[in-house]
């Protein structure tokens, strides 16, 4: 019954991309999945309905809007997916008041990891008034193949006590591609297959509890 926020308050960090593909992944794993687009741009609600038309989809694009209708949401669903704005604050700040987890993509380079304190003030004020939650969590988006700013990101995060997930989404173009071909990568073919094998491999290490078959497995 989670309420997921993919939110970073800089633009164009990948939050799209990433809440697109996680509530797809959860609907695989066979979850009943609802996305929430909190993003007057809408985009992404457009791009789950052609790529996954069972997932539900909801524009909730004000802050009243979101503390009103999240705890709506979560009772008829197994989870929420918000796809967090790139700028508006209170809008932001709205949906980490409500959220469980915080999903946070940002920009593998030297400027993303100096903006990274301004970036996740509201998160950090968010987890400050509710003591500690959401339980947030850093995604490296947009990873060079050269990328040599793993620990300088580390630091960062750790200076502001905020893991970072072990995989990171590299930057590749049938990321860019795959919202035109209304899809996720996982059902573009051969040429997709290493982001395909990232993407999950990123959604189960942060979610390993909504992996299908889990509860099955450990029965046993
Ligand atoms: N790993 C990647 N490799 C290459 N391109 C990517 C990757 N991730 C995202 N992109 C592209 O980068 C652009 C920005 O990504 P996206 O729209 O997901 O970011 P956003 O944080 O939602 O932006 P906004 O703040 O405008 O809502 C898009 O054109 C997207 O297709
Ligand atoms: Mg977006």
């Amino acid at each position: 019954m989670p309420i997921i926020a993919v939110a970073n308050s800089k633009g164009g960090v990948g939050k799209s991309t990433t809440a697109v593909h996680l509530a797809a992944w959860l609907y695989e794993q066979g979850h009943r999945v609802t996305l929430a687009d909190c993003d007057t741009q809408q985009s992404s609600s457009e791009w789950i309905r052609e790529a996954v038309p069972g997932v539900k989809t909801v524009r909730l694009d004000n802050p009243n809007h979101i503390l009103n209708e999240l705890p709506n949401l979560i009772t008829e669903t197994d989870y929420v997916v918000c796809d967090g704005p790139g700028s508006q604050t209170e809008t932001s700040r709205a949906l980490l008041l409500r959220a469980h987890l915080a999903i946070v993509p940002c920009k593998a380079s030297m400027l993303e990891v100096r903006a990274l304190a301004k970036a996740t003030e509201v998160l950090r004020q968010a987890q400050d008034i509710r003591g500690g939650v959401p339980k947030a969590i850093i995604v490296l988006s947009m990873v060079g193949k050269n990328y040599r700013l793993t620990k300088d990101m580390k630091d960062a995060a750790a200076a502001l006590g905020l893991p970072l997930a072990r995989t990171a989404m590299t930057l590749r173009q049938i990321y860019a591609d795959a919202p035109g071909q209304c899809a996720v990568v996982w059902k573009l073919g051969s040429r997709a297959r290493e982001a395909a094998d990232e993407i999950r491999a990123l959604f189960a290490e942060i979610l390993p509890e909504a992996k299908r078959g889990k509860k099955l497995k450990a029965k046993h």
